[in-house]
């Protein structure tokens, strides 16, 4: 057994997207631009509607899949094609653009608090063109283990026996786990796979050297087999997640995550001549 270690701690960047959605960038910024095969995420948390209320009008997808993590909150999906959702609170949205989806993504609330997460992860090659296709997992299909002191939620793969809902093309694992004072959470994690954890709430240590993750902050994990956490006093709650390195090429072009910079281009024309989600 090989217990990982933190490789890297990341603070993310403020920055604004959407119609003007004030958000941090935590993947997908020059800190760390990619994490294959995770591309970009973004943490959005405020209690003023002026940070979210512009929303993410209509935009375009190609090549990958979003998955929106709604913490607390209210949001409205909708697409080109007519299909709608609602993701409330302890919600996930999984969606696979594949050959293109242009949706919007928009408040349904105007005050309260908005907080959120939103993951991008990339598509193997082989995937990349695939039908579009939704998985809204409500917060009662979401399976909770609790033992411990620590609250296991399996969002994506396998924890301690049990299957989280979502379906992936290739090993994900995306959990969201609460540690009360002094305890500890343990996960065999394959070799070929990368993986962070992201620390929302309290202090976690990792690893055998207990590096300490503070809240806001990711940590990057390092090579091994096996992904150790505890937390002290005041407990501490975090995102897991872990995926199989894709290892291909990667051409990024604003909405479009493509193999090759023609592939780019080429959803950028299929954009503009109405046929991308054709
Ligand atoms: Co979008």
């Amino acid at each position: 057994m090989k217990s990982r270690v933190v490789e890297q701690i990341v603070a993310g960047i403020k920055t604004t997207d959407g119609a003007g959605v004030n958000l941090r960038r935590i993947i997908g910024s020059p800190e760390l631009n990619l994490l294959d095969p995770f591309l970009l995420l973004d943490e959005f948390k405020s209690d003023d509607k002026d940070d979210y209320i512009a929303g993410f009008p209509s935009h375009p997808h190609r090549g990958f899949e979003t998955v929106t993590y709604l913490m607390h909150g209210a949001f409205r999906h909708r697409d080109s094609k007519g299909n709608e959702g609602h993701l409330r609170s302890g919600s996930v949205q999984w969606m696979t653009a594949g050959r293109g989806i242009i949706h919007s993504e928009m408040p349904e609330q105007e005050d309260g608090q908005v907080w959120g997460y939103q993951l991008w992860v990339n598509l193997p090659q082989k995937y990349k063109m695939t039908e579009p296709r939704y998985q809204d997992i409500p917060a009662e299909k979401i399976p909770v283990v609790e033992e411990n002191g620590r609250m296991v939620k399996i969002i994506a793969g396998e924890y301690d026996g049990v299957e989280g809902p979502a379906e992936s093309f290739f090993p994900i694992s995306y959990f969201d786990v609460t540690l009360e004072a002094n305890s500890s959470f343990r996960h065999p994690e394959p070799t070929n796979m990368n993986g962070f954890i992201y620390c929302y709430e309290g202090e976690v240590s990792v690893g055998p050297e207990e590096t300490k993750v503070p809240v806001g902050r990711l940590a990057v994990m390092g090579d091994g087999d096996t992904v150790e956490l505890s937390a002290g006093e005041a407990g501490g709650a975090f995102l897991f997640l872990a995926g199989e390195r894709l290892e291909e090429p990667i051409a990024r072009g604003g909405p479009f995550v493509m193999n090759t910079k023609g592939e780019v281009k080429q959803a950028f024309l299929d954009y503009q001549n109405g046929v991308l989600d054709k």
